[in-house]
């Protein structure tokens, strides 16, 4: 009998906690599930102890769907902030008793993030009736920054959009939105000092980035009846700055410099080194005005922006100009800078001594590194974690964000089925395999890892259910890598959680990927290719690239076939180049096949060859040729594509010589995964 009720127990507690576990993302460090459920019904009482917000905090939760009402002490649900029990700033202790939930925190955003997991772990019956399994919750984040970051400058978002994506960052416990509002692209922010900024440099005549791009890249009024795009108004962002700080969550401008910086120039060329627009995309720092007009936009930033950081971008400026620039030149010569890495160093420092002077601090992409970094600023380590890592050795803090786990913009799913992007292919899982353990750190070192952050460049994500779609799920699985611990994290059970967040997601009124579709990685990759040339030899007359070695000279017949992204290392590269390779078999073999198979993907250059010849030799001197065959794909396809060149016949060979001609287009690429003999 005893047995017997035990058991129901456990069925009853499974019922509403699924044996396989909670909903909650991202996962609590410590989740213990009790028997039981809470009934909670809207217009029961909530009382709030020792908050110094003002009432924020209550005002907060009379706000949620619950639709409690706040009484001076007591109630189903008690919220203390400035307990003992709690030693983190963001963490919490939530307890659900079968009569009453209580919360604890050291402070409101602790409570504020209790709150968020309370409406994960309900379940509405009935309107206005919930049910919340009996638990307790001890958490805590493992980092404290934990962001997204939103570009809308290469599309432009409404105010609106950026409310609610606000919403569901505070939802899965984001604290920071880097807001990403000038790039060559368009400038987004009402600057009073200079108004041809959004008179002008935040409107094109073409409704899309990409159409832009593929035209003549220019600007127009405001007034042009062809004008897109948009800025945000100082009222705007305010509105935007307050609803962030109600959800905990901090905004960081971006202002970018010195590269990225197009639409500066064609409004106020006279900061260009050629003085003209539509020449440069980098601010002149030999030229004493560009240093006027960055100070004059970053003071009416930080008026709008309370964020103590600053992020000035400082990625991928192209220094050619300053090589010939008589200012830039005056200016190295008199500040003893040997080289336009110093240059770019010079300015930041500059900027960094301006942001500091004023309570502020800098945040920078990775290449702040370069030619020396700013005493007292912060790297965001896109390139890899490379950057970040040596920042944090240097003594500085990093945050990182490399592309690999991080760029939200390539593709979700099989390429095939999804919508024209930048490329790549970064699923839910791969975004998810990004830890940041880093061994070789001490724990000092570790202290100034600050956290992760997501990043949406939207050059190919022109609508708000476009960027919704990309960000969600995988921004999830970065809100895990920033808040969960690594022994809470198991790619299978967060996938069982993303579903049912992408179901609330939708219900929610977002846009998000439909993960329970998902196609998934390429089919021909998923086992290894068994064929006469695996694990033999393979000599190479032409080099690949450094950037793709894939697993070196032991590639081209590993067995391995490649992806649907190039980056997965099983593509191995060759950058303005031919290949011309020799498989050796060891012995005379019965040849039947000889495939090799290109990818060719438009956007980042890499195309099928123009033509692949073969070769079969018995003594590795003298060859017969076995076949040529041509390329009939134009480079105008916009879509991923494979193209396999063969041999078919019957011939007998122990060399086989391999050459594939590249089109010859300059930066162009081929990939080749195996060649594959049966
Ligand atoms: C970057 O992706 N250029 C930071
Ligand atoms: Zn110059």
């Amino acid at each position: 009998m005893k047995r017997l009720a035990l058991l129901l127990a456990a069925l009853l507690t499974a019922a509403l906690l699924p044996a396989s576990g909670h909903p909650v993302i991202p996962a609590p460090a410590s989740l213990s599930e009790q028997p039981g459920e809470l009934r909670l019904s809207s217009g029961a009482a909530f009382s709030v102890t020792g908050a110094q917000d003002g009432g924020e905090l209550s005002e907060y939760v009379a706000s949620l769907p619950f639709a409690l009402r706040e009484a001076p002490k007591g109630g189903v649900l008690t919220l203390r902030i400035g307990s003992r029990k709690v030693t983190s700033d963001e963490g919490y202790l939530l307890t659900v008793g079968p009569k009453r939930l209580a919360v604890e925190a050291r402070t409101e955003a602790g409570a504020f993030y209790a709150l968020q997991t309370l409406l994960q772990l309900a379940e509405e019956t009935a309107p206005g009736q919930w049910r919340i399994p009996c638990c307790t919750v001890e958490d805590a984040p493992r980092y404290p920054y934990r962001g997204i970051m939103l570009d809308v400058s290469r599309n432009f978002q409404p105010k609106e959009f950026i409310l609610k994506q606000l919403d569901a960052m505070a939802r899965f416990k984001f604290n920071h939105l880097h807001f990403h509002l000038t790039d060559g692209a368009g400038w987004r922010l009402e600057i009073e000092r200079y108004p041809r900024l959004t008179e002008f440099a935040a409107w094109r005549p073409y409704r899309t980035w990409l159409d832009w791009w593929s035209a003549d890249r220019h600007y127009c009024e405001a007034s042009d009846p062809q004008a897109h795009g948009g800025f945000y108004t100082r009222e705007d962002i305010r509105e935007i700055v307050e609803h962030a700080r109600r959800l905990h969550i901090t905004v960081i401008p971006e202002i970018e410099m010195p590269g990225h910086s197009e639409e500066v120039l064609a409004a106020y060329p006279e900061l260009s080194c050629a003085g003209e627009p539509y020449a440069n995309s980098e601010f002149c720092p030999g030229n004493e005005q560009t240093f006027e007009f960055l100070e004059g936009v970053l003071t009416e930033v930080m008026e709008l922006f309370p964020s103590e950081y600053i992020h000035i971008g400082g990625d991928e400026a192209g220094k050619g100009a300053w090589k010939t620039c008589p200012k830039c030149q005056a200016r190295m010569k008199a500040e003893g800078i040997a080289d336009v890495e110093g240059l770019q160093s010079y300015l930041v420092h500059r900027i960094e001594r301006f942001l500091n002077d004023h309570g502020r601090r800098l945040l920078g992409w990775d290449e702040i590194l370069e030619g020396g970094l700013a005493p007292n600023a912060t790297v965001m380590s896109w390139r890899g974690a490379e950057g970040g890592l040596k920042a944090i050795r240097a003594g500085h803090d990093a945050i990182m964000t490399p592309g690999e786990y991080c760029y939200l913009d390539y593709a979700q799913d099989a390429p095939f089925t999804q919508p024209l992007s930048i490329g790549g292919y970064t699923p839910l899982r791969k975004v998810y395999s990004f830890e940041m353990t880093f061994p070789e750190l001490s724990a000092e070192e570790q202290a100034r890892l600050l956290g992760v952050q997501a990043n949406l460049w939207t050059e190919y994500i022109p609508t708000p259910e476009h960027v919704e779609y990309m960000l969600y799920p995988r921004v999830l699985a970065i809100a895990e890598a920033g808040w969960s611990l690594p022994e809470r994290r198991d790619y299978d059970d967060f996938h069982r959680r993303a579903l049912g967040a992408v179901e609330w997601l939708r219900n929610a009124g977002y846009h998000p990927f439909e993960l329970q579709k998902e196609y998934g990685e390429r089919p021909e990759s998923l086992e290894p290719k068994e064929h006469l040339a695996r694990g033999k030899r393979v000599e190479y007359r032409t080099p690949w690239s450094d950037k793709y070695p894939a697993a070196g000279a032991a590639t081209l017949t590993d067995g391995n076939i490649g992806g649907w992204t190039y980056g997965d290392r099983r593509w191995q590269g060759f950058l303005n180049s031919d290949i011309d390779v020799t498989v050796d078999l060891e012995q005379e073999l019965p040849v039947h096949y000889v495939g090799l198979t290109f990818m060719q993907s438009k956007g980042p250059y890499v195309w099928v060859p123009a033509e692949v010849e073969i070769y079969a030799s018995q003594d590795g001197e003298h060859f017969e040729h076995l076949t040529t065959v041509r390329n009939d794909i134009s480079t105008e396809c916009a879509d991923l594509l494979f193209k396999t060149y063969a041999y078919t016949g019957q011939t007998k060979a122990r060399y086989l010589r391999c050459v594939a001609r590249s089109n010859g287009i300059a930066g162009g690429w081929l990939f080749l995964d195996e060649i594959v003999v049966l």
